[in-house]
């Protein structure tokens, strides 16, 4: 990285609408500080629409877009076209560093560009590991590598320090600094405070004298056999009189498919478009409980004092575990159902893990990046 500049050329790269809302917050920060930090935006737009609704909602216009996404994309593809496009941002704007989020092929594919081309590269929300290469898939793997090509690590949690130290990052490379998708989330709920539910389209079919359960789930190692099972419970549970269940659905055909096929018509039941952030962050907070595979869920859900069960065998988020606002479910039907029953039934269970607490950041973690950065990379400025 270069040092002693006036100007800090930096290049944020993201891809798909988890790295684009927990990215936004530290790209509005930086833009606080013209005369320190001269920032570009480049997307991969491994989501089209997904990501759009991000940076309309934080009114960011990216200054390069890959556009690479394709119905149904292989890994291959977003690889191959994410490392080629960066590959000539990063030739064309020659920025000091890189900064990736998270575990995507994207964010893999920019940290492994901005090594070839020997610019650093700045990881955000580094060092979480599930330890097992296959869950999950493929972001286990890509959060391994991005951490071997990766110069400065901010870590959202202590756990996530610990992780780094054990594979040998050196010790003065880590900050732990809170996770950035905590910042957006209550920068978020600051421009909510006053809504109800008549201003959000998606929701007027809602019920909201019920029980509200709101669903979501994408996790490429659960497609096939573990989906049908998470929907088998859903129909299941939607029997319940006074539960109603939202379900913003993912856009990836490998979702909607048995999604649509097996809950379409179900009472109780509402199959939606995916929720644009400040919408699905209201639904969150006027939801009774929520069941999902999200990583980003799993975080804001504990601020918000809703609890979660995680549809997954595995988890990198154990944090929210620990602090029992979050139980981890699996996917096998009968224990979807039970669980979720049972916390509906069990006052004093659900009442044990609705507690706010928050494992994962303060709202800070933005300003404490860009101090960090400001000072390892313009000492005495
Ligand atoms: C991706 C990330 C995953 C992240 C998730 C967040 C990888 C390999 N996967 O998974 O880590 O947790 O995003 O949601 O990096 N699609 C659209 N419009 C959109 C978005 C997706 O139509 O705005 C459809 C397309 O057909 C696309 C497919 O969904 O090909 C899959 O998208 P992809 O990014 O490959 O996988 P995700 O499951 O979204
Ligand atoms: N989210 C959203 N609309 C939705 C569902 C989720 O804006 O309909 C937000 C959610 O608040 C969280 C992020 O998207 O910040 C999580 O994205 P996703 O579950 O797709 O990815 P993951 O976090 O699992 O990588």
């Amino acid at each position: 990285m270069r040092k002693g500049l006036s100007l800090i050329k930096s290049l944020f790269f993201f891809g798909t609408r988890p790295e684009a809302i927990k990215l936004a917050p530290l790209v509005r920060e930086f833009r606080k500080r013209p005369k320190i930090f001269d920032v570009r935006v480049c997307v991969s737009a491994q989501h089209r629409e997904m990501l759009d609704q991000v940076l309309s909602f934080f009114g960011i216009v990216p200054e390069f877009d890959l556009d690479i996404m394709r119905p149904n994309q292989s890994l291959y593809d977003i690889l191959g076209r994410s490392l080629h496009g960066v590959r000539d941002v990063l030739r064309s704007f020659h920025p000091d560093y890189l900064i990736v989020q998270g575990d995507t092929t994207t964010t893999f594919t920019g940290a492994l560009a901005a090594f070839y081309e020997k610019v650093g590269v700045i990881h955000v929300e580094a060092g979480l590991r599930s330890f097992d290469k296959y869950s999950p898939f493929p972001e286990e793997m890509n959060r391994v590598l991005t951490t071997r090509l990766t110069d400065l690590h901010f870590a959202p949690t202590e756990k996530a320090r610990q992780n780094l130290l054990e594979e040998s990052v050196p010790e003065d490379r880590i900050f732990v600094v809170g996770n950035t998708g905590i910042d957006a989330l209550f920068l978020c709920l600051r421009k909510l405070s006053r809504k109800s539910p008549g201003d959000f389209e998606a929701l007027k079919p809602v019920d909201f004298s019920k029980k509200i359960i709101l669903v979501t789930g994408h996790r490429r190692e659960s497609f096939g056999k573990p989906f049908e099972n998470i929907c088998q419970a859903l129909k299941q549970i939607a029997r319940v009189d006074d539960v109603e269940i939202v379900y913003p659905v993912h856009l990836n055909p490998n979702v909607r498919k048995p999604v649509y096929e097996i809950l379409k018509g179900v009472s109780n039941v509402h199959l939606i478009e995916p929720l644009d952030y400040p919408s699905f962050v209201w639904m969150m907070n006027r939801s009774h409980l929520i069941v999902t595979d999200s990583g980003g869920v799993q975080e804001e859900a504990p601020s918000l004092g809703k609890p979660v069960l995680v549809m997954r065998d595995v988890t990198e988020r154990v944090e929210g575990i620990e602090a029992g606002t979050a139980k981890m479910v699996g996917t096998s039907k009968n224990r979807i159902v039970r669980e979720t029953l049972g916390l509906l039934r069990d006052e004093a269970a659900y009442n044990r893990m609705a507690r706010a607490v928050n494992p994962y950041g303060d709202g800070t973690a933005c300003e404490r990046i860009r101090k960090i950065l400001r000072g390892r990379l313009l000492p005495g400025k």
